[in-house]
């Protein structure tokens, strides 16, 4: 069979954007930061780990859930992972500093990214050592689902959607249905100033 690892591995470009997520982060609590600009950051972070996240549940955990189990997966996506960082990402994105305040609205982003950071601590940690570990887990499959991680993100969600599926084959179903609409959305609310990510 043909090698495919000229494609950098799935888990190398997961962890890539968990830094991503992480310097955004720390640039949002930076100290030169006013309320519009962490208005204009907490979209981009919701846009970028709900594209993210979504490739996650089409191409990785599939592979996590066949390879490692159904317990592991539903640890991943289930209510302490993906979908409780959903459910808060989602509150986030019906807030707005102008409305909410600037405090109650640090204070529901600090939530999500603490749980945010205790995902990405159980997938780096615990779950991608254990899944690289497996017999039949070598570069070319890592590399391949690193294509399709990159695949799946060109036509993810880009909004949190918390009662969407989040298994194949309907969560696939879900993201052609909602995609385009999440795309319309977020001409409005980048309009003259598109996600920098
Ligand atoms: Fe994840």
């Amino acid at each position: 069979m043909a090698t495919d690892t000229t494609h950098p591995s799935i888990i190398t470009l997961i962890n890539s954007d968990h830094g991503k997520f992480k310097s955004l982060w720390q640039e949002y609590k930076g100290p030169n930061m006013n309320g519009e600009m962490k208005q204009k950051l907490s979209w981009t972070l919701i846009r970028e780990i709900a594209m993210h996240s979504s490739a996650e549940e089409e191409v990785m955990y599939p592979e996590v859930r066949k390879r490692l189990g159904d317990e592991a997966a539903d640890t991943l996506v289930g209510p302490t992972g993906h979908q409780q960082l959903k459910d808060l990402l989602m509150e986030v994105n019906h807030m707005t500093i102008e409305k909410n305040g600037e405090t109650a609205f640090d204070a529901k982003m600090q939530e999500a990214m603490d749980v945010l950071y205790h995902h990405i601590d159980d997938e780096e940690k615990t779950f991608w050592p254990k899944f690289e570990a497996l017999p039949g887990v070598d570069a070319d499959l890592l590399s391949s689902l690193g294509r399709k991680f990159e695949g799946a993100k060109a036509h993810a969600v880009t909004r949190p959607h918390p009662w969407a599926p989040n298994k194949p084959p309907l969560n696939v179903v879900a993201n052609m249905m909602t995609a385009p609409l999440d795309g319309l959305a977020d001409m409005w609310r980048f309009a003259g100033n598109p996600p920098r990510v």
